[in-house]
């Protein structure tokens, strides 16, 4: 959306995933006291995003303007977001454009001015704005009407309000949402707290493995102000999420799938209950390199680049804004293997007969090299390197 905002992906937390409807002002404060001590706010994660369930009314809409559930917000969405700017946060809220969310509860249809005009004067910086998937807007031309009525009404507040459209990906909402439509949208249906699990591969719900095999043949379509959305982070959920189907994943597998994200420079919503952290989680995601380069300027999403013994092995690429490149070497095999750069550079064209390559998630530099670098990728395990041409 050409709004001049989220000109790199949006960083922060999401309710829903681990909390559903089951939020209230004082898990949202302990959020912020939380990423404020683990340094994730520090780090870049700083919209605190309240999904569905926030607001009083399950109940079509009416004439009556949005009001917040007086019991889980006592002190209204307004003292929340203001709040929130006092501790170096934003606050985003969810919407829905039809009569109801998803969950239910009322939606904009009809009123998406007054509403926009609402959350701004609330000082809300994010709005989600969800369409469930509905059979309501099936057809291109009403998925296009309800992003486009929102995103106008939102571009006449003063007040700047990240907007993203989350519309499962129909109607190849990437061909045409760029400049008039929204700043992010979903591309597919929700994600599953899983890294690989084959029977979920039924065209509802995704896993990180197909999220990323889905996003791969749109990534052009991804840039600045305008983001191709994987889904919100399953790192941290180890199977509790009170909303998404799946068992978990291994840390190992959470650390690919974040990889993973910063590669394709997907927003980063940390769906988790980020009171509970262990150390290698917060290493994960408070990892300052890999953040770089999902927050690299030039906003380049990595393509896929190799892709060995029927996509077993892969590498991701992408440029970064120094001239650099940055690899991810994943191994989505079961065994142990050893991978290397250079297949890699003869794929990308590059000529480059010496080149300086930094491990990220190290944070170790491997000095000027003239032929391919070999390493052992664990299964699961995703490599992820930054390499410099030296001239
Ligand atoms: C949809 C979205 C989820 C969440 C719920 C809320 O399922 O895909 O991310 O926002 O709605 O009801």
């Amino acid at each position: 959306l050409s709004n001049g905002l989220a000109m790199t992906p949006p960083m922060g937390w999401d309710s829903w995933n681990m909390f559903g409807e089951q939020i209230n002002e004082t898990l949202v404060r302990q959020t912020m006291d939380a990423m404020e001590k683990f340094g994730l706010r520090n780090a870049g994660f700083v919209y605190i995003n309240l999904d569905d369930g926030w607001q009083h009314y399950r109940a079509n809409r009416t004439d009556k303007p949005l009001e917040a559930d007086p019991v889980k917000f006592p002190s209204g969405i307004k003292a929340l977001a203001e709040y929130a700017h006092s501790r170096g946060f934003k606050l985003g809220l969810y919407g829905a454009p039809g009569q109801t969310t998803c969950s239910g509860f009322t939606g904009s249809e009809g009123k998406e001015k007054e509403d926009a005009a609402l959350y701004a004067s609330w000082g809300v910086d994010h709005l989600k704005y969800d369409s469930c998937c509905s059979h309501m807007f099936a057809t291109k031309a009403q998925v296009q009407k309800v992003i486009l009525d929102m995103s106008t009404a939102l571009m006449n507040q003063t007040h700047p309000i990240v907007y993203h459209a989350c519309h499962c990906g129909w109607q190849d909402v990437w061909e045409w949402a760029a400049v008039e439509g929204a700043n992010h949208w979903r591309i597919g249906q929700d994600i599953s707290d899983d890294f690989n699990y084959p029977g979920l591969r039924d065209g509802y719900y995704y896993d990180v493995l197909d999220m990323i095999d889905r996003g791969n043949n749109i990534t052009k379509y991804s840039g600045p102000g305008h983001w191709n959305d994987y889904d919100m982070l399953i790192v941290n959920l180890n199977g509790k999420s009170t909303q998404l189907v799946g068992t978990g994943a291994s840390n190992t597998e959470y650390r690919t799938h974040f990889s993973l994200w910063c590669m394709v420079a997907s927003p980063l919503l940390i769906g988790s209950d980020v009171r509970y952290m262990d150390n290698y989680t917060v290493e994960t995601l408070t990892n300052k390199e890999m953040i770089a380069i999902n927050q690299d300027p030039l906003g380049n999403a990595a393509v896929k680049v190799a892709d060995a013994y029927n996509g077993t092995l892969q590498s991701y690429a992408k440029n970064i804004s120094d001239g650099s490149i940055a690899v991810a070497l994943i191994n989505r095999g079961t065994e142990t293997v050893i991978m290397g750069t250079m297949p890699l550079i003869k794929d990308w064209n590059l000529s480059w007969p010496t080149y300086r390559l930094r491990d990220l998630w190290q944070h170790k530099d491997f000095g000027t090299l003239n032929s391919t670098y070999w390493v052992e990728v664990m299964s699961h395990e995703t490599k992820v390197y930054q390499m410099w041409q030296v001239k």
